[in-house]
């Protein structure tokens, strides 16, 4: 089953678990639509040719939907009566913060569960890094040139906002592999003032653009999670907060200033190499803690490591950004 939002490399993780537990003679069915699959008894028996040809492609050939057991049902009971009739012994469960907090809940109450976690936010625990990540960092990089020029050829000040959730990974990571001359996080306080000035340097010193990297759970210069409404499902949508950041930018600095919110084009498409292998590994290793009879764990990578780490771990909540990446981008800018 994958759950929530979806990131590439989630058809390879399924191509990974279904060969693997296929070559192991055991029959595996696919869940359609997330936890809804369950909930509403779709799902199918998926055998090694349905996942041929899948490895590079984006998205989920399962879909994906961010209804959960325990927010829209009766947590275990909404999902027995799929369990019982089609006779799931174990449930693989590839998703996020939210889908593996359900996952380990359910697994409290009986079901035996292995997760494996995904998201281009970054944020699970246990994991040094999640599939998905990868991809979303090198597609922002990529816009982040391509804005660079016509930023350039204009003398314009560029804000970039990027996913992430309440996590800055994305932001960090994009903002110093494209050279940003401001990353704004959650995770590290800012003075709007102090960014304007150091723009006002950079552009004294002869800089013809800059680059600012907001990520999307920001607070806003006044303060306050820049939000956008609710999804289908009740769950918060963040995004626009960089909007705000560029007038109180141009206001303070009078320089010409544009915004690019990148939004879904971050978790479309085919995975980078790194995360196609990343989510075979976490695959084949959840197929196997399978296959070993255990449960209440979820794969993980720890340094170049593939771990079972337990599956509570996720529900302490997302996995901040380590600030000390933060720091890193900060040498580059002229006020240190
Ligand atoms: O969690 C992944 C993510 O892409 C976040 O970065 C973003 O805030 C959210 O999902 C968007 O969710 P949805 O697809 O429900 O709009």
């Amino acid at each position: 089953m994958t759950a929530g939002g979806d990131c590439p490399g989630l058809n390879a993780a399924i191509r990974a678990v279904v060969t693997r537990l296929h070559a192991a003679g055991v029959p595996v069915l696919g869940i359609r639509n997330g936890w809804e699959g369950l909930m509403e008894g779709n799902c199918h028996p998926l055998t090694r040719d349905d996942v041929r040809g899948i490895l590079t492609r984006g998205g989920t050939i399962l879909g994906t939907s961010r209804r959960d057991p325990y927010v829209h049902g009766e947590g275990y009971a909404s999902i027995a009566s799929t369990l019982r009739e089609r006779g799931i012994e174990r449930l693989i469960v590839i998703g996020g913060d939210g889908s593996l907090t359900a996952a380990a809940q359910l697994n409290n109450e009986g079901l035996p569960v292995i997760g494996i976690p995904k998201t281009i936010d970054n944020d699970i625990g246990g994991t040094d890094v999640t599939f998905g990540f990868h991809t979303a960092v090198q597609i922002v990089t990529d816009a982040i040139d391509r804005l660079t020029t016509t930023a350039e050829s204009h003398n314009r000040v560029m804000v970039v906002e990027v996913m992430g959730r309440t996590a800055g990974w994305i932001a960090t990571y994009a903002g110093i592999a494209g050279g940003a001359e401001a990353i704004l996080v959650p995770e590290v306080s800012y003075d709007i003032g102090d960014v304007a000035a150091r723009l006002q340097s950079r552009h004294e010193a002869g800089s013809a653009y800059s680059i600012v990297v907001v990520a999307e759970g920001t607070p806003a210069p006044g303060g306050g999670t820049w939000e956008s409404g609710v999804d289908a499902y009740g769950f918060s949508r963040l995004g626009g907060v960089s909007t705000v950041v560029a007038a109180e930018l141009e206001r303070l600095t009078s320089f010409e200033t544009r915004v690019m919110i990148l939004g879904y084009l971050q978790r479309g498409g085919s995975p980078t190499a790194y995360d196609r292998v990343l989510a075979t590994r976490l695959g084949v290793r959840a197929a196997e803690l399978a296959l070993d009879g255990e449960s209440g764990v979820m794969v993980g990578l720890q340094g170049d490591d593939i771990v079972a780490v337990d599956l509570g771990l996720v529900a302490q909540g997302p996995r901040n950004l380590d600030v000390a990446r933060h720091g890193v981008a900060s040498w580059f800018w002229p006020d240190r």
